[in-house]
């Protein structure tokens, strides 16, 4: 067993290598390779991956490099997480917006927009790459703004049934009510739809088929919402979490997606959000220092002995559990992004929803999710719309469908607003964005 991870040099690599080594027992595999096209960027992880499976699983060849080839032969799983442009452009995707009296976020609204423009067309060639030397492996794809990007690739790649676009908020999520009912998330039944980041919790079952939503939901009206991992997080963070028990409080038939509180409240977030300091600063100063600082006292000390490098299990856990359940054909639940076709009835065959899945050697069976209410249901349709409509711009290199798309996005919605945000975006896009008419 093969298994690569294609963004080698990112934040989130060192978590998800501890993972694979705390998993060796259950998801064995022989062979392991970071690949990455920033090779300064990916060494310092790799080498400390190095170190890592030396002290912990001895017995994995592993190895990191910048040759597609060597990366993508013969392998069974690519867990993606690419980051088209870096911190530096989210940092952009941030402050233009907030400039500009909007909304800037890492995949909501016109910075999610303006990452997905960076993300389609390399998320197609590393896909291309892959199939290059592996018809049949899985490719399990983190790489954000995931909505965007599966949409696009189910235009690009329609036959391709092995690429599983995936979130791990809905697992953050998961843990959290976890950890609020002493519980281990994994024996939860959970009940979800929408589209990513853009979704609700409609039941959450215990092992004896007994809805926990209620007390949930009365729990944390009470005493508000909290990440499973709060000690590790930043301010940011917990706000964002705290949100929860106002949209509960709004319209309480579900658990909202922590990212809806963008689309709800967008004059109270743009009030709370500092144009000159955003979470991508947070992180640049925060995660991706500790991380790599740690990888570098490890590569230093030429031993984990004091190091700690871990940064949300739920991230690096998911992608392997995910990998499991197809491999050992468990069956197991995951929230994923998938084609409707039915699934949710009063929504278009070809929007790709976020929803319940078992998961094994054929891939992803959705759940049922039936109609869902007028509200959802508008939510749902309008940010389908935008992002079918950006897909669209891409593909036709089209300004006015660029604008439509923006036009559509609740944190926008003013057309000369859509107007001078797109032209700011991308005119910081031009080395990016395939270029509009
Ligand atoms: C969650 C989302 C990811 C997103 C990440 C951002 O995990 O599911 O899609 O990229 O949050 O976290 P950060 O700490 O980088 O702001
Ligand atoms: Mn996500």
């Amino acid at each position: 067993m093969k298994v690569a991870i294609a963004g080698g040099g990112s934040t989130w690599t060192p978590g998800l290598l501890n993972s694979i080594a705390r998993h060796k027992e259950k998801f064995p595999i022989d062979e392991l390779i970071l690949y990455d096209n920033n090779p300064e960027r990916q060494k310092n992880v790799g080498e400390f991956g190095k170190i890592l499976f030396r002290e912990k699983y001895e017995e994995l060849n592993f190895d990191y490099t910048t040759d597609p080839k060597k990366a993508f032969e013969d392998v069974d799983y690519v867990f993606c997480q690419i980051r088209t442009g870096g911190y530096e452009m989210r940092e952009k995707d941030e402050k233009i917006p907030l400039s500009l009296d909007l909304i800037g976020q890492e995949t909501c609204g016109p910075g999610g927009f303006a990452y997905g423009f960076r993300s389609i067309p390399d998320m197609i060639d590393l896909i291309n790459k892959i199939r290059k030397y592996s018809k049949k492996a899985w490719i399990l794809n983190y790489t954000n703004p995931a909505a965007i990007v599966a949409v696009a690739l189910k235009k690009e790649f329609p036959d391709d049934q092995r690429i599983l676009n995936i979130c791990d908020q809905p697992v953050n999520l998961l843990k959290s009510y976890g950890k609020i009912l002493d519980m281990d998330y994994h024996e939860f039944e959970p009940y979800y739809f929408g589209l990513n980041h853009y979704g609700w919790f409609t039941k959450i079952l215990d092992k004896n088929g007994k809805d926990l939503l209620p007390k949930l939901k009365e729990i944390i009206t009470e005493n508000g919402f909290l990440p499973a991992d709060a000690e590790q997080r930043d301010q940011s963070w917990l706000d964002t979490y705290g949100m929860v028990e106002k949209m509960v409080n709004d319209f309480g038939d579900y658990l909202p997606n922590t990212y809806l509180q963008y689309y709800l409240y967008p004059n109270y977030k743009l009030s709370k959000l500092d144009k000159n300091y955003t979470r991508a600063n947070e992180v640049i100063d925060g995660r991706e220092k500790k991380v790599f600082g740690e990888c570098k006292k490890v590569i230093e000390n030429n031993s984990l002995e004091g190091a700690n490098v871990v940064y949300n299990d739920a991230h690096g856990d998911t992608i392997v559990e995910i990998a499991m359940s197809i491999e050992y054909n468990l069956n197991n639940y995951f929230i994923v992004i998938v084609e409707n076709n039915g699934i949710i009835k009063n929504l278009s065959d070809d929007a790709m929803v976020e929803v319940t899945a078992t998961l094994g050697k054929n891939g992803p069976r959705p759940f049922a999710v039936g109609e869902i209410p007028t509200f959802y249901k508008g939510m749902i349709e309008s940010q389908y719309a935008y992002e079918k409509l950006t897909t669209e711009a891409y593909y036709e290199k089209s300004y006015s469908k660029a604008l439509m798309a923006l036009t559509l996005n609740r944190m926008i919605v003013d057309v000369d607003k859509a107007r001078e945000v797109l032209d700011a975006l991308k005119e910081a896009n031009k080395d990016y964005w395939t270029e509009l008419k």
